[in-house]
């Protein structure tokens, strides 16, 4: 199984759509994201649905029950098989996520971002022990898997068992630029930390061959 779920951060469809063709064959998922589907909403999911692999659409929505439920009945409707809730919205919002969705479409809660430190976190005040307290509520309010940081993977996973879909982001292969990401690991150390996928968007979309460095990524992995 190919662990790697590609973040399509581009603008264009155009431009996704060329990412996923050349990803085909190299990764396992692609994931569309904000800036995408701000801009060009459900076709942005036809545009890369020919690439043949499963598609996640990572809106992270954070509102009252009722407009996440309908939020999330749309998004199952358009075929997508993962879509994301800030696990901060409360039980009863990721209650109500579930329901919108159907049994066909899996939901995963966002923890904490990626890209907050120590620091960030204690800014907003989220407690230390935030990111497994919002795992824990998230699925015992029906998410399939839990959003998590390099950082947290081993231990959510020790602590969750084997059953919940762990998604990783925040993969930095060694020498990558970090950008805006903060609590970060490389491919190696997500998944030997119990990651079931790990999303990489910048190390592939600007490498001069994306499929190459799918290719070293998945390389890395099985040695892991
Ligand atoms: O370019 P990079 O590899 O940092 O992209 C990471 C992707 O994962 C982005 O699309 C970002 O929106 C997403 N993500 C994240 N942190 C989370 C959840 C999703 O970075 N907690």
């Amino acid at each position: 199984m190919n662990r790697i779920c590609a973040a399509l951060d581009v603008p264009d469809l155009r431009s996704a759509a060329e990412l996923a063709r050349k990803l085909a064959g190299h990764v396992g998922m692609l994931k569309l994201g904000l800036e995408l589907f701000t801009a060009h909403g459900p076709a942005a999911v036809e545009a890369v649905r020919g690439a043949g692999l499963p598609l996640f659409l990572d809106l992270k929505l954070h509102d009252i029950p009722q407009t996440v439920e309908g939020a999330a009945r749309e998004a199952a409707a358009l075929g997508v098989q993962y879509l994301t809730v800030h696990a901060s919205g409360g039980a009863e919002m990721i209650r109500a996520a579930r329901r919108g969705l159907g049994a066909k479409t899996r939901l995963l809660a966002v923890t904490v971002l990626t890209s907050l430190d120590d620091a960030d976190q204690a800014a907003i005040g989220l407690a230390r022990d935030a990111v497994p307290r919002l795992a824990k509520l998230a699925l015992a309010a029906g998410a399939d898997g839990i959003v998590c940081s390099p950082h947290e993977v081993g231990s959510l996973r020790a602590a969750l068992g084997k059953g919940p879909e762990l998604v990783v982001p925040g993969i930095r292969p060694a020498g990558a630029a970090k950008g805006d990401q903060r609590r970060t690991g490389t491919p190696a150390e997500a998944v030997r930390g119990g990651a079931d996928w790990i999303v990489v968007g910048r190390p592939l979309r600007d490498a001069p061959d994306p499929a190459a460095a799918a290719d070293a990524i998945a390389r890395e992995i099985a040695g892991a």
